[in-house]
């Protein structure tokens, strides 16, 4: 019997997850299917339950379910524990599994897609969110030099950093706090791009030949990452890369075999203007 996956989230319009999945179970020779399933917002467990019912075995969720899906996991990892939100499902004997692969993908597009090693690198990540929370822990574990989280609510950031108090690369704070220091990569972990607006990010924050990254992705340069081109960033990035890198993970975890990702990654890149 072919194995069923899904996205659930709400809304799903223009997912390019089924695209990818679709591709990884043709390359990867696994007799599966891959749907959207646009639960109503205030019946995702139902939705879960009805799709393990009729033999579902994983899926991806996405907003506005990540932190629904980490209280209805049985068992939850590390990563979905520091994040508090998760990605990816999986059914091992009847107990439902919860992951979050968003920090892995991220972290494995800038290393090996974008040819950048963390490990010594001045890390900048804004935001205090679910995306930057799930960026920290897969960013600690590449050993950099420097990790700095800020945010606007000032609080928030501390709170991070508070249960990170061992790891001495990590340190948390507002934008007026960064003063005029410079990073090798600067991650634009808020929501703000969504909106056409950006991070009061100082413009000096931006190493010359750095790396910016922006987990929104569009047709368009952002505010945050047109800043970064002007101050002579080497690569600019939008969260693509990351999309198809955390498929990969999830994949990886539920069918045990790893699809290469540059063709996907290739083919729904849309050239940033
Ligand atoms: P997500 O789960 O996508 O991370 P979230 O939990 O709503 O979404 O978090 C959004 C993040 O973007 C927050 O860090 C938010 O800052 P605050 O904690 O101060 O609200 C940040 N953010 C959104 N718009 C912003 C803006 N215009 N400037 C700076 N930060 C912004």
């Amino acid at each position: 019997m072919t194995d069923r996956y899904a996205l659930f989230g709400h809304p799903l319009g223009h997912s390019k997850s089924p695209l990818i999945h679709g591709t990884f179970a043709r390359e990867c020779h696994q007799d599966m299917t891959y749907e959207l399933i646009e639960a109503p917002h205030d019946q995702f467990a139902q939705a879960v339950s009805a799709f393990r019912a009729s033999g579902g075995r994983g899926a991806n969720v996405t907003m506005p379910f990540k932190l629904e899906a980490f209280a209805l996991a049985d068992e939850r990892s590390e990563r979905a524990r520091v994040a508090c939100a998760v990605n990816a499902l999986k059914l091992v004997e009847g107990r439902l599994h919860a992951e979050n692969f968003d920090g892995v993908g991220l972290v494995r597009d800038i290393e090996a897609n974008l040819a950048c090693p963390l490990a010594g690198k001045r890390v900048l990540l804004m935001g205090a969110g679910g995306a930057a929370r799930g960026a920290l822990l897969p960013i600690l574990a590449t050993r950099p030099a420097l990790l700095v989280i800020a945010n606007r609510t000032i609080p928030k950031a501390h709170a991070i950093a508070e249960s990170f108090r061992t790891d001495n690369a990590l340190v948390a704070g507002g934008y007026d706090d960064l003063g005029a220091a410079t990073f090798d990569v600067v991650i634009n972990a808020t929501s703000a791009s969504m909106r056409g607006e950006m991070p009061p990010v100082p413009a000096t924050a931006f190493a010359a030949g750095c790396v910016a990254y922006d987990l929104v992705y569009g047709r368009e340069l952002t505010p945050f990452l047109r800043l970064a081109r002007e101050r002579g960033a080497r690569r600019l990035a939008d969260g693509v890369g990351m999309l198809v890198e955390q498929a990969a993970e999830a994949f990886l975890w539920w069918r045990g075999v790893r699809p290469a990702t540059a063709t996907v990654i290739a083919a729904i890149t849309v050239p940033l203007t």
